[in-house]
C-alpha cells in the first residue's frame, strides 16, 4: 500500500511539475484568500483513479472532492497540491500528500515535492525516510537553538487573535521561525531535522495525516495543544522532535 500512494503521489507530482505556467482557472473556497485551481482538481483524480485502480473498496477523504461513500477499514486522505497559494504565485514551495490510515490510525504515509524531487515515506513502526534513506528529528533542547516553522489558517482575517498571539510568543523564544505555506512539507523539515518544532491551529486532515506520521517515525513527538494524542481529525497539531515539546505546551498553554 505504501508503494501506491508513493506510485501516485509521484504522477500526481510530476503534473504538478509539467503544469508549471499553464494559465491557471482559481475559485476561492472558504474564504477570499483560500483559492483553488483546475491544476489541484487534476492532480486528485490522478490520485484517485491510482488508488481506486488497485483498492475499489478503499475510502477516500480528499481535499476537493471530499469523503467518499464506502465503507472500509481503510481511508487514504489526500492533499493533492498543499502550498496552492505557493503554487499560484509560482512561488517553489508545494506537494502532494497521501495519508493512509487503518482502523482510525495512520499506517502509511508519502509526501512528494516535486520541485526538488524528493520523496518522504513512512510506515508505522519502519521508520521514515527520505529518498530511501533513514531520516530523523533534530536534538536541540532549546527553543533559543531552534527553528519553529508554523502556518496561519484561511480564516485570519476573522479570526486573528491567538494566531498572532502565538506567534509573538514564540517569535521571542524561538532562535527563528518560518512560514513554508505547506503544512505538510513544514511537518517532513521537522522530520527530517530541519527545523525543530511545528504548531498550526484549524488544520485539516490532508495537511497532516502523511506528516504526522513522519514526524513520529523518525522520533519525534506529535500531540494537541494540551499534549492530548491526535488523529488526523484533530484540528490542532503540535509536532517536534520531541526534545522541545513540553517547552512548546508551556508557551502554547498561555492561550488555550
Ligand atoms: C494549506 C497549507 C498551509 C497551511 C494551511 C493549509 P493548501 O493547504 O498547508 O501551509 O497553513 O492551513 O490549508 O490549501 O495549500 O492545500
Ligand atoms: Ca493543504
Ligand atoms: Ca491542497
Amino acid at each position: 500500500m505504501l508503494q501506491t500512494a508513493i506510485d501516485a503521489a509521484k504522477e500526481a507530482g510530476k503534473f504538478l511539475r509539467e503544469s508549471k505556467g499553464k494559465s491557471l482557472k482559481i475559485e476561492n473556497k472558504s474564504s477570499s484568500i483560500d483559492p483553488v485551481t483546475q491544476i489541484d482538481k487534476q492532480a486528485e483524480k490522478i490520485i484517485i483513479d491510482t488508488i481506486k485502480g488497485r483498492y475499489p473498496d478503499h475510502a477516500i477523504l480528499a481535499e476537493e472532492g471530499g469523503e467518499s461513500d464506502d465503507i472500509s477499514e481503510y481511508r487514504w486522505i489526500i492533499d493533492p497540491l498543499d502550498g496552492t497559494v505557493n503554487f499560484t504565485h509560482g512561488l517553489p514551495i508545494y506537494c502532494v500528500s497521501i495519508g493512509l490510515e487503518y482502523k482510525g490510525a495512520i499506517i502509511a504515509g508519502a509526501v512528494y515535492e516535486p520541485n526538488v524531487d524528493d520523496l518522504y515515506t513512512a510506515e508505522r513502526g519502519k521508520g521514515a525516510f527520505l529518498n530511501g534513506k533513514r531520516i530523523r528529528v533534530s536534538d536541540n533542547d532549546r527553543l533559543i537553538d531552534s527553528i519553529l516553522i508554523t502556518g496561519f489558517p484561511y480564516d485570519i482575517h476573522d479570526n486573528p487573535d491567538n494566531t498572532i498571539g502565538r506567534f509573538t510568543d514564540f517569535l521571542m523564544e524561538a532562535q527563528a521561525i518560518r512560514r513554508l505555506g505547506s503544512a505538510a512539507i513544514d511537518l517532513c523539515y521537522i522530520a527530517a531535522g530541519y527545523g525543530d518544532g511545528f504548531w498550526e491551529a484549524f488544520i485539516k486532515p490532508w495537511d497532516i495525516a502523511a506528516g504526522m506520521l513522519l514526524v513520529e517515525e523518525a522520533g519525534g513527538k506529535v500531540t494537541d495543544f494540551d499534549g492530548k494524542p491526535i488523529g488526523a481529525d484533530s484540528q490542532r497539531i503540535l509536532a517536534t522532535n520531541g526534545k522541545i515539546h513540553d517547552i512548546m505546551l508551556n508557551v502554547l498553554k498561555k492561550r488555550l
